[in-house]
């Protein structure tokens, strides 16, 4: 979908409007005349009164259609970005012109075009059948373009880790996916270096060729830099890479492996967002290490019990298979710190745990210290994005120590499970500043509504754009 500015004047012929409603159908501002129009009947058939993520279209006299969008009691930035998500579904013409952006709302602009392009997703790649949105083009009534333009740099980025995320296992290998993101980020300016298997045995990456020892694919690490000219800020950004998690030989149970394509998406999140924040020429050097590899029971897997050795960092015995990703994350963590970032992030859908304490829409943040915890939980509610603080109890720490290497890779219960994983990476950084992100609940849609659409979410782009941005210093 094109999303672009237009005038007052608009020619309203041919395109769908698209206006706001609030609750007990009180016409937001620049509704007044449309709503006007509808006739009351119509808006009680359809039992609309302007709530909360309604819509409804009906023929007009002035645009070809108008879909009216329930903002509720008080037209906010959420409401207004899950209204207009809500609505480019429900728009049957090619082009749609809103003024949603004219309400009067702190940064409205941005909910428009996030709720646009971010609801408006689809990923027809494997669809040889079915109805491609009829929306082609959004027009926004005297928006403003700069804001347009940043918007739907942070929205495309979020959109494309979706498609890698969404993108079935067997499409992605290593090898395939390092090249997928080496041309994207590339392609945006940055640089990039890619790792086969042989240079990350010379580079003595043991944690990571422990979990890729399973697979016939290859692993690979990619690493992606964005240098200013006089960074403000250095941020290092770490992603779970797994392009399938089958648990290993501690396999995971049918119903549990359903959804495993999506391990790799703390990998696609922090490349997209070290891609926004590269096009938004934000000031802050970023180095951005990924680690890519499956997680399968080939006759050379890993066994319960063997002891891998990461590339710097405490030995790890293997207890359990299926918690592979603390494991690619301590080399990608070692990996990282020889650049001495000011901050450390890493993401990635990394506990079953985390998605049982905080369900589907909110992630787990853990951090070094209150400072590093409160710079996340502000970059995420700024990018309304929907993080939660679980604690680096130290106690639970002692669950993780082995009698034969320096640690083992589970705890031994199932309880606390986010906090050990947590715990264990925690040994990989030292006394860096570090945040790990796990967005193992919501790193999945599951369901389409406002600006989310079922599957892939990339929650965490936005975040760690607007983290970035918290780095730079006031022009
Ligand atoms: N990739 C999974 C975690 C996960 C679960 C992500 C559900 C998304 C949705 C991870 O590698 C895993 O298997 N974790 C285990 C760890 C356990 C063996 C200590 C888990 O959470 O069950
Ligand atoms: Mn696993
Ligand atoms: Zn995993």
């Amino acid at each position: 979908m094109e999303i672009r500015a237009t005038s007052e004047d608009a020619d309203l012929s041919d395109a769908t409007l698209i206006v706001g409603v609030l609750a007990e159908n009180q016409p937001a501002p620049g509704a007044e005349d449309a709503l006007a129009q509808a006739h009351p009947t119509l808006l009680e058939l359809a039992k609309f009164e302007g709530k909360t993520g309604q819509v409804l279209t009906l023929p007009h006299s002035v645009a070809k259609a108008v879909v009216f969008v329930g903002l509720g009691e008080e037209a906010g930035f959420e409401s207004i970005r899950a209204g207009t998500g809500n609505a480019v579904r429900a728009v049957k013409t090619t082009r749609a012109v809103t003024n949603l952006n004219q309400i009067g709302v702190d940064g409205a602009v941005r909910a428009v075009v996030e709720g646009a392009a971010l609801g408006g997703y689809q990923f027809r790649e494997y669809k040889t059948e079915g109805e491609p949105l009829a929306l082609q083009t959004l027009e926004l009534i005297e928006g403003d373009e700069e804001a347009m333009g940043e918007t739907l740099i942070t929205t495309d980025a979020t959109n494309l880790a979706r498609d890698w995320v969404n993108t079935p296992a067997l499409d992605k290998a290593p090898e395939e996916l390092a090249r997928r993101i080496e041309e994207a980020a590339t392609e945006a300016g940055l640089a990039v270096e890619v790792w086969d298997e042989l240079r990350i045995v010379d580079e003595k990456l043991g944690a990571l060729l422990g979990v890729a020892a399973g697979s016939d694919r290859p692993p690979r690490l990619v690493i992606i830099e964005h240098t200013p000219d006089e960074p403000a800020a250095h941020l290092g950004l770490v992603g779970k890479g797994i392009t399938f998690d089958s648990g290993g030989l501690s396999i995971k149970t049918a119903q549990y492996m359903e959804e495993m394509k999506d391990d790799m998406s703390g990998a696609a999140v922090v490349t997209a967002a070290t891609i926004a924040i590269a096009r938004l020429g934000l000031p802050i050097g970023v180095t951005t290490v990924v680690p890519l590899t499956d997680n399968a029971v080939g006759g050379n897997a890993t066994r319960p019990g063997d002891v891998l050795r990461p590339v710097a960092g405490p030995t790890i015995e293997v207890l359990n298979t299926d918690a592979e990703g603390r494991l690619i994350l301590a080399d990608g963590l070692g990996i990282v710190r020889r650049y001495e970032p000011d901050m450390i992030v890493d993401v990635a859908t990394l506990t079953g745990a985390a998605h049982v304490a905080l369900g589907d829409k909110v992630a787990a943040v853990f951090a070094s210290d209150e400072e590093v915890a409160s710079s996340i939980l502000l970059a995420a509610s700024r990018a309304g994005e929907h993080f939660w603080e679980l604690p680096l109890f130290e106690d639970y720490k002692k669950a993780m120590e082995s009698d034969i290497a320096d640690l083992k890779n589970i705890s031994g219960g199932r309880y606390g499970g986010a906090i050990t994983a947590a715990l264990f990476l925690s040994s990989y950084v030292d006394d860096a500043k570090w945040a790990h992100l796990d967005i193992a609940g919501p790193a999945r849609s599951r369901e389409t509504s406002g600006e989310h659409v079922k599957g892939a979410s990339g929650v965490g782009v936005r975040t760690l754009v607007e983290l970035a941005r918290s780095m730079t210093p006031p022009s």
